[in-house]
């Protein structure tokens, strides 16, 4: 596990110059947002009520999941999340992959409620044609800067990608750890420690792979780990310290509560998380124990 960062001060710093979400009275005032990672109005109605969110990320793959079949049902989906939100915000992936697709897009979505976010994959085009213009979702991210419409970064895997998200002017960047996370357990071969291969230095003089993962800190002091996901997080965060920067980091694809510490850790601004994970956050074997006994020496004293 992360130990507690040591650049919590210059983080401080350019967090207070955030929304706070909370009062100015309140003891987490600076403390990060959460939001559900989810297009399920089943799942985010009561952890919204109950105080547990005040954001939803969603994405096509989540759409899909929540029953779109069609661009207008899924419009349907989105605009029930954002009436319900409002005014906290609802992150809405674009689905387009040219430039002008994309923006003709972003207007259509940013227009179905004043609390729209527009997602915008940084990278991966030429994945799906080799074609396509690999800076699209950079170029985009700036215009969307210039009409003053809010946007998040996504598909971010390494360092370099956050960085010129913001520099394009993304309002958030989503780093997937979790992702990042399962591909180095899938991918770590024990006879080639530390980490493994694909994130060994010399590999990347050598070859080009689709990851962009190279050339980070984890790189550099010997290859990836086990919570290569939360170092990626720590990175951002200390790099956006450093700078200032306000693009506010959107820690994204957590799987358990395990990674939600580490990434509190870590300093991220948002945690993006699955229901499922929610449903468990103010619950722990020990916290069942213990109000089961509790419970049971309480009827000494109440009838
Ligand atoms: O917000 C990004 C997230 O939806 C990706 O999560 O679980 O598909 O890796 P996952």
């Amino acid at each position: 596990m992360l130990k507690p960062s040591s650049i919590s001060a210059a983080n401080l710093h350019r967090r207070r110059q955030m929304n706070a979400v909370n009062p100015e009275n309140h003891p987490a005032k600076l403390g990060p947002r959460i939001f559900a990672d989810t297009a399920d109005i089943a799942e985010i109605r009561p952890l919204f009520e109950a105080g547990i969110i005040n954001g939803v990320t969603t994405n096509p793959t989540l759409l899909k999941k929540a029953g779109a079949d069609s661009w207008g049902s899924s419009l349907s989906i989105l605009q029930e999340i954002l009436a319900l939100l409002d005014p906290y915000p609802v992150s809405l992936e674009l689905t387009e992959l040219t430039e002008a697709g994309m923006l003709q897009q972003a207007t259509e979505l940013a227009s179905l409620g004043q609390n729209s976010v527009i997602k915008v994959p940084v990278g991966g085009y030429q994945a799906v044609n080799k074609d396509y213009d690999p800076f699209t979702g950079l170029k985009v991210l700036r215009v969307l800067w210039q009409q003053n419409i809010q946007t998040n970064a996504t598909l971010i895997f390494n360092t370099t990608q956050a960085f010129w998200a913001a520099n394009a002017g993304a309002t958030y960047v989503s780093p997937f750890l979790g992702r990042l996370a399962d591909y180095c357990y899938q991918n770590d071969l024990p006879e080639k420690t530390p980490g493994n291969a694909l994130y060994m230095v010399e590999d990347h003089k050598n070859s080009r792979d689709d990851q962009h993962v190279f050339n980070t800190e984890y790189v550099a002091s010997g290859g990836a780990t086990k919570d290569a996901g939360v170092r990626l997080i720590h990175e951002i965060v200390t790099v956006f310290a450093n700078y200032d920067i306000q693009t506010e980091v959107l820690a994204a694809s957590v799987r358990n509560s395990v990674q939600l510490s580490e990434v509190l850790l870590a300093g991220a601004d948002i945690l993006t998380v699955p229901a499922k994970v929610l449903m468990q956050v103010a619950d722990h074997p020990l916290s069942s124990a213990g109000m089961k006994t509790f419970f049971e020496d309480s009827k000494a004293f109440t009838s």
